[in-house]
Order: C-alpha cells, then sequence, then structure tokens
C-alpha cells in the first residue's frame, strides 16, 4: 500500500461505516484565534456545541493541518528529527450527537489491524485518569470497551491499556472538549518494552490515534459545561502511520528505526531533490543537532525543504500569503527557513519553486486547489524566494564587515540591526557568525527588540481621556443608530459623558447617528444642538470602551468648564459627505471583488482606508498588476456599478455567516456578526455604512496601483463627486490643449507626436551646432595658450550654455597639448564653475589642479578642489572670475 492507498483505505473503511466523505477545510481558519487550521475538529465547532444543525451525524475526511507559530509550534524542530512536520494530514472520523465510545473504539481496532495489518501485541491504548482537581473521573467506560475489545484478541487489558492524566482533550483555554483515549504502536526491534514508552516522546513508540469524546464546553471562568449531545472527534496522524508502513515494509520488519520520511509523501521529492543536487537521502537523524555531518547536514536539509514545500504550497493555494503580520508572517519565516536549508545543499534561491510541481503532482489529485492554483504557487514561492535572495545580500554585505570588526562576537545592537534595518532574520545572522567561528550576542538581540516593542507602544496614536465627574454611567457603549439614511438628523440622544483631551471636548450619547472611525471608514462630521446652541462636530471615535467621542470643532471658545445643565441632545450628521463616504466603501467592496475576479482568489484584504473624497485599499498579490489586468478591473467594476445591484445587510452569528463571505483576517470579530451583500456576488463582514444600490457610486476611477510591502499592493481610487470632477479636469485639460494646437481631440495624439518628433529634430540640430563651436572655440583657445617652464598653459573665462560643454571644451584642449595646464571658468545660472586639469608632467613641475581650483574658488567665495590631474568648484562671486583668472 503506497500513501495514497492508505489515505483511500481510511476513507473507503468510515464509508462503509455510513460515513459522509467531506472534502478538508481550508488552511485558513475561520476561529479568529488560530494561525491556522490545525486539527481536522476545527470546521466541527459550531456542531458540537449545538450552534448549528449538521446534514449529515457521519463524517470523515483528511484534513490539511499546519502546526507553526502561535501554541503548537513545531516549526524549529522540523528537519532534525523522524516526526515533526509543520503540514500534516490528519485523518478523521466524526459522529455528531450519533454514536459514542463502543463504536469509535472498535472501528479503530478494527482498521489498525484488520484492515492494515497492524501486530496487536505491538498496540498500546490509553485511557484518561484525571489527576485531582481535573476535570471529569476515571474513563471507566473506555477502559471497559478496551478491556472487551483486548481480551478478544488475546491481550491482557493491564498491559496494553495505560491510564493517563493527559488524556483530556481540549482545542483551547475554552471550547469543546473531553476525555480521550490514544493508540500508540511499539515499533522496537525486540518488542519488550510492555508499553514503558508511552507518551514518553520516543521515536519508537508513537502516537497515531486520538479517540476524543466531546462531553464539555470550557468556559472563561475555568467550569466545563456539559453539552447537550454527546460526539466523537478523531485525528489519525496520516504521514505517522504512511512512515511507519513503509519503514516497516508493512508493518512485518522493526530493524529500522521508524521515519515519517521514509513513505512516498516524501520520498517522491526527496528524489525530485536528488536530480538537483549532488545528495542522495541516506536516512540519517542528528545525535546532536550543533554538529552535524555533512551526511547528517544534507539529510536534515532534504526534510526541510520537503516539509516546508509541502506547507508553502497547500498555504498558498488556500489563499495565505508569504507577509508581514500574522500567519502571513509564519509563513515568510517556513519559506526563509527553506532557502537558508537549501544553501547547505548549495542550492540557490529558486529550488522551493521548483519543488511546487512534484508537491502538486503529489498531493493535488487530493486538494484540488492545489492544481488548479499550480501557476499562482510558482510565482508567489519564486517572487518571495527573489526577495529573500536580495535581502540576504545586503545583509551580507553589512555581516563581512561586521565579521572583519567583531572579536568573537556580533553584538545585539549589529544583530538586531540586521534584522530591523535589512530583514536579515537572527538565525541566518547566526548561521554565517558560525561559519566565521563567532558567537551572535542574542540576549543582547532580544534586549533591541524589547526596546523597539516599547518604542512602538509609546508612539500609540492614543487619546488619553480624563472623564470628568458624571452622573451618568460613562463605562456603556453608544448604540450606533445611522445604517439607515433617513436617520441622520435630529437624532434625539442623551450625553452620558464629556470628555476633555488636553485643548479637546468630546460630547458621549447613549446613541448614535454619527459613524465612529472603524475598519478604514473615516469618523462622520455634523453638528449637535445643545440647550438651543449649535456646535459643530469635527470627527467622531472609538475609545477603548467602545464608546463614541464625538470631537467640538470649537473647543476654545466653548472652553473647559462648560457643562450643560440637560442631558438632552439632538445629533444631526453631515448628510452629503456621509454619502460620499459611503459611496466609496461600497466601491471598496466592489473592487475587492474584481481584484479576485481578475488576480484570483488569493487576494486578501490587508488594509483600507474609506473617505469623502478617495478610497484606499491594500490587498495581499504578489507581483504588480499588468496595465490590462488594471484596466480589466476597472471595467468590471464600473459595470458592476452601473448594473445598479442592490446593497443589503444582516447580522448572523458568527459561526452561521454564508461560506463565501470574506472577513478582514487579524480583525477580532464578536460572536454577531454584519454581513454585507452586494447584488449577491459580493458579502463581506464589515460593520461600515454603504449605499443602497451600486449606481449610487457613480464611476469608479482608479488613481493608483503600488507595492506598499513584499507581497501587498495598494490601489487607489476615487468616486461619485469626486471622480466625476476628476474626469470634468482631465476633460477640460484635454480640450484646451486641442484648442492651443488648433485642432480637435480626437488629432491630439498626432499632434503631439508630430511636436516631439519636431522637438527631438530640432535638439539634434542643435547639439551639432553647439558641438562645431566648442571646437571652434577650443581651435582659438589653443592659440593663446602661454608657456610656463616649458608646459602649455591657458586659464580663461568662457561663455557656454552649460558646465557640461565646458568640460568638452576642457577635454578638446587637452587633447590638444600632451603637456597641459588648462583651466576654465564660466557662469551657469548667475554661479561661477571652474575646473582645472594637469598633464602628468604639468604635476610633476608642481602643479596641481585641486589646489588651483581651491584656490581660485576661495577667492571666489566658494570652494572647490579634487585631484591633481582634474579637480571642480564653485563659487558666488561671479563679477570678479576674470581678474582671479588673469591673476592666476
Ligand atoms: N482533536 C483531536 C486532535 O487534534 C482529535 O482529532 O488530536
Amino acid at each position: 500500500m503506497n500513501s495514497s492507498d492508505l489515505r483511500t483505505s481510511f476513507l473507503e473503511f468510515f464509508e462503509s461505516k455510513g460515513h459522509t466523505i467531506v472534502p478538508s477545510a481550508s488552511l485558513l481558519p475561520t476561529s479568529p484565534n488560530l494561525l491556522f487550521t490545525n486539527a481536522g475538529m476545527n470546521q466541527f465547532v459550531p456542531y458540537f456545541l449545538g450552534e448549528r444543525v449538521p446534514v449529515h451525524r457521519r463524517i470523515a475526511d483528511t484534513q490539511k493541518c499546519i502546526r507553526a507559530g502561535g501554541k503548537h509550534n513545531d516549526l524549529e524542530d522540523v528537519g532534525f528529527d523522524s516526526y515533526h512536520h509543520t503540514f500534516f494530514e490528519m485523518l478523521g472520523n466524526w459522529s455528531l450527537g450519533d454514536y459514542f465510545k463502543a463504536e469509535a473504539l472498535r472501528w479503530s481496532w478494527e482498521l489498525l489491524t484488520q484492515v492494515w495489518g497492524m501486530p496487536k501485541e505491538r498496540l498500546y491504548v490509553t485511557v484518561y485518569d484525571p489527576a485531582p482537581g481535573a476535570p471529569a473521573e476515571f474513563d471507566h467506560e473506555a477502559w471497559e470497551i478496551w478491556a472487551e475489545i483486548l481480551s478478544a484478541d488475546g491481550l491482557d487489558p493491564h498491559l496494553h491499556i495505560k491510564k493517563n492524566p493527559d488524556c483530556f482533550w481540549m482545542m483551547g483555554d475554552t471550547g469543546p472538549c473531553g476525555p480521550c483515549s490514544e493508540m500508540h504502536l511499539d515499533t522496537t526491534e525486540a518488542n519488550d518494552t510492555n508499553g514503558a514508552l508511552v507518551d514518553a516522546n520516543s521515536p519508537y513508540c508513537m502516537e497515531l490515534w486520538n479517540n476524543v469524546f466531546i462531553q464539555f464546553n470550557a468556559l472563561e471562568d475555568g467550569s466545563f459545561v456539559p453539552l447537550k449531545e454527546r460526539h466523537v472527534d478523531t485525528g489519525l496522524g496520516f504521514e505517522r502511520v504512511a512512515g511507519i508502513m513503509a519503514t516497516s515494509k508493512g508493518f512485518s520488519n522493526y530493524s529500522l528505526p521508524p521515519s515519517n520520511y521514509d513513505s512516498d509523501l516524501f520520498t517522491d521529492l526527496f528524489d525530485f531533490l536528488s536530480g538537483l543536487c549532488d545528495h542522495r537521502y541516506q536516512q540519517t537523524i542528528p545525535d546532536d543537532r550543533d554538529h552535524m555531518n555533512e551526511v547528517e547536514t544534507k539529510d536534515c536539509a532534504f526534510r526541510v525543504l520537503a516539509d516546508h514545500a509541502r506547507t508553502l504550497c497547500c498555504a498558498i493555494a488556500d489563499g495565505i500569503l508569504p507577509g508581514n503580520e500574522g500567519r502571513n508572517y509564519v509563513l515568510r519565516r517556513i519559506l526563509r527557513r527553506g532557502v537558508l536549508w537549501a544553501n547547505r545543499l548549495n542550492l540557490r534561491a529558486g529550488s522551493l519553486e521548483k519543488l511546487v510541481g512534484p508537491v502538486v503532482e503529489k498531493l493535488g489529485p487530493v486538494f484540488p486547489e492545489l492544481s488548479q492554483q499550480v501557476d499562482v504557487i510558482e510565482r508567489v514561492i519564486a517572487s518571495e524566494e527573489a526577495a529573500f535572495e536580495r535581502t540576504i545580500d545586503r545583509g551580507l554585505v553589512m555581516l563581512d564587515r561586521l565579521t572583519d570588526e567583531a572579536s568573537s562576537e556580533i553584538s545585539g545592537k549589529d544583530a538586531f540591526t540586521l534584522y530591523d534595518t535589512h530583514g536579515f532574520p537572527l538565525d541566518l545572522t547566526q548561521m554565517v557568525a558560525r561559519e566565521r567561528e563567532l558567537t551572535v550576542d542574542t540576549e543582547g538581540f532580544s534586549q533591541e527588540m524589547e526596546q523597539q516593542r516599547e518604542r512602538a507602544r509609546a508612539g500609540q496614536k492614543r487619546i488619553a481621556v480624563t472623564v470628568v465627574d458624571s452622573d451618568t454611567d460613562a463605562k456603556g457603549s453608544t448604540r450606533f443608530v445611522g445604517y439607515e439614511a433617513d436617520h441622520l438628523s435630529n437624532v434625539e440622544a442623551r450625553i452620558t459623558d464629556i470628555v476633555y483631551d488636553r485643548d479637546k471636548i468630546f460630547l458621549v450619547t447613549d446613541r448614535t447617528p454619527f459613524y465612529a472611525e472603524l475598519g478604514g471608514q473615516i469618523g462622520d462630521r455634523g453638528s449637535a444642538t445643545v440647550e438651543g446652541r449649535e456646535l459643530r462636530i469635527s470627527n467622531t471615535v472609538y475609545d477603548v470602551g467602545g464608546r463614541c467621542l464625538h470631537e467640538l470643532a470649537s473647543a476654545p471658545e466653548i472652553g473647559s468648564d462648560w457643562k450643560p445643565r440637560s442631558a438632552s441632545i439632538s445629533l444631526s450628521v453631515d448628510e452629503g459627505r456621509r454619502r460620499e463616504i459611503q459611496r466609496h466603501h461600497t466601491a471598496t467592496h466592489v473592487l475587492h471583488w474584481a481584484l479576485r475576479e481578475v488576480l484570483g482568489r488569493h487576494v486578501r484584504q490587508a488594509g483600507s482606508l474609506v473617505s469623502q473624497s478617495r478610497l484606499r485599499f491594500d490587498f495581499s498579490h504578489f507581483e504588480q498588476p499588468s496595465a490590462n489586468q488594471m484596466r480589466e478591473i476597472e471595467t468590471l467594476a464600473n459595470e458592476r456599478a452601473i448594473e445598479n445591484a442592490g446593497v443589503t445587510w444582516f447580522e448572523v452569528p458568527f459561526h452561521e455567516k454564508p461560506d463565501d463571505s470574506l472577513a478582514f483576517f487579524g480583525d477580532k470579530y464578536g460572536d454577531i456578526v454584519r454581513v454585507v451583500d452586494i447584488g449577491g456576488w459580493s458579502r463581506e463582514l464589515c460593520g461600515g455604512t454603504h449605499v443602497t444600490a451600486t449606481g449610487e457610486i457613480g464611476l469608479i476611477k482608479v488613481v493608483g496601483e503600488s507595492a506598499i510591502a513584499a507581497g501587498i499592493r495598494r490601489i487607489e481610487a476615487v468616486v461619485g463627486a469626486t471622480s466625476l470632477q476628476l474626469v470634468e479636469e482631465n476633460f477640460g485639460l484635454v480640450q484646451r490643449f486641442a484648442q492651443r494646437l488648433s485642432c480637435s481631440v480626437s488629432e491630439l495624439d498626432q499632434r503631439f507626436g508630430n511636436l516631439l518628433q519636431q522637438k527631438g529634430n530640432l535638439e539634434k540640430e542643435i547639439r551639432g551646432f553647439r558641438k562645431k563651436d566648442v571646437t571652434e572655440l577650443a581651435n582659438l583657445l589653443a592659440t593663446r595658450a602661454s608657456n610656463r617652464s616649458g608646459i602649455p598653459w591657458m586659464a580663461k573665462s568662457v561663455n557656454l550654455p552649460d558646465p557640461g560643454e565646458m568640460r568638452n571644451l576642457a577635454v578638446q584642449l587637452s587633447r590638444k597639448f600632451d603637456e597641459h595646464v588648462i583651466i576654465l571658468g564660466g557662469v551657469f545660472k548667475g554661479k561661477v564653475n571652474v575646473l582645472a586639469l594637469c598633464s602628468e608632467k604639468a604635476i610633476a613641475s608642481g602643479f596641481q589642479a585641486g589646489n588651483l581650483v581651491r584656490e581660485i574658488t576661495q577667492r571666489l567665495g566658494g570652494n572647490g578642489g579634487g585631484k591633481p590631474d582634474f579637480a571642480m568648484g564653485g563659487g558666488p562671486d561671479a563679477g570678479n572670475l576674470d581678474a582671479v583668472l588673469e591673476d592666476i
């Protein structure tokens, strides 16, 4: 059985037990608290909690998982041993309120021993036995079920069942959880450990399968609330089983140490790598990772490259691109780690890209998104590798200097500068340092990093609010009532607090139609009437407690002792401005949709700004979109605008949001989210305000596209009144051009072409004249050269159009005399320029161009100098040039 047969046989086995096979969920988790999908059960959480009703109660799949960064971080171990991975598949079967322990355990035993033929006497299982104070009780039920299963197969339950206090599985600190039961296979050659290696971190006895009996919901206060229904969640390590099966030749030979990397999932990639470099994988595992021999190093590099290439391909196919923050940064680190290890095989940047084909060939049949996006994956990896190679080159220049200077250690400060300014990772600095027998002060590096974080924290823009004595509840958040267009003026509310911050005054109310700056949309402006007095509101922002702060425009006139007697207030938003903001906001969603249509599904929001006069949208994409693509994006967006599609919104619990709705990951979403739907083709989680139909947007005009970071692009556009104004201005400009050239607008292009051609011809002619002028001048001056100590000498002021011509003249003159001292001066744009040329013999006779220019320019109130053979300078005193040259 190869790995593919193994996967299929798992799924077919559970299909035969009434399970529906579902596709793997995306590696981009729906839970905002996770960096990556890291377990098969992630996608089933809402069903466990009873928030969603399942269509199928028995499900099985293979789930793509990444454990890197965050809580489960295996990244730094990958390569050095036989079983750590950043990417792996978790085979799983689920009962959503259907079967429970007996079926789950019996089936897992049946599959391992009868279908796959694992030797029963090598299998050990665990059951939960809580430590004092831990949740739930000793899992008698699981023990009894196992005892029956094992006894029937002639095994001693007391030997093969291990009690374990850690067998309680939790996804995180909160959420669905329950006792679990693991299955371990002893792969020691003699099989005489009697289960002593179970849960002892031994590569010879690995946990293969975990059966979790989900029964509780862990709450933040530390309590465990029983769930309405009981569920089963199992996770089987696919690479582990495939690896052991390969090493042990179908579970029959235990003479070699087991390794996940022995299965065809990896060996096919290793064979490909051997074709790129001069190494064949030799299955060595280092005893000491700091002192590896050459073969160990190269084997380690093979494992790293194969693992990281799989991770990169699968993550990118799911729209996670290398970047600067969060999960994107983790991915960038994985890629960079891969490039560094490739260097140890003497492979240059580009080798990870080469691995994309073989990875997709292996995994594409199971995860079709890989085959569909192979081009995108290759291009993303290629551009990241190239960017990192440039980083390495820049950093190496500085490192060369540092290692020349360093006695035995590179300081933390220098290592930090390399990291911060040159993007040179610490592990790379350490690697280079090691090669040069130097150490790196990592503690100093951490201190520098911490200091920088402090600086960043201190520099954060914060509104330090000082709450005046208030007789209302200052803590309650403000209710926003301004989504509807007919509800923006004369909204009655109550003042709950007045906040003074230096020379600013903010009003806090219990409700408001004013949108406070959030999610890129800027805050509203407008007016408030308090006790008959109209006050202008110049901005609206949130404070940390979710209160809307209405900033008063004329705080100085109002004065810090202002305090109305009545809490009643009437609020009116500047509706014209708000409408323009809304146009730009809806246009942002439309452009986001168009970007994904044209550039691909990997495009995701990375930031945005929506104001009344422009929009800015940052998105993940690995290269500059072509001019054609940009045109297509703008055209598509405008087609959608004039289609006048309806814009609607609804609120749903986060877990019930439609699957296709785009969320700005990195944002924290509450339990209830607002989904903005445009025409059924665009759905985004968004708290902002929008037009009611896309026709209101008007013309969408893209005014800029640029790179703002590696893998992040920025598009800028204007709509509504601003795009109208822009079109009018540009149209007017074109009309004026046509008038001045006495032609029609349609003839402009041709006219300009002709004019440019004429200009070019004239310039060429002028250059010819000048050349002739300079040649004639050189001939003339040559006749006037004097002679000092046998060397032709001249010091003249000349009248030429620019200093470049003066240099030409000097060169022509120097060619006329083998030996010479030539000094020329001229006035250009009111300033004097002087240059001097001295031949070899002139220098030997004591003339120095540098000294001559220095003396002349000093006498002209300026400065200059240079080498003995050539020097230049200048000065302000143009009136004195002739006299000084005469004198010299
Ligand atoms: N949730 C369990 C795990 O991840 C079993 O699937 O180990």
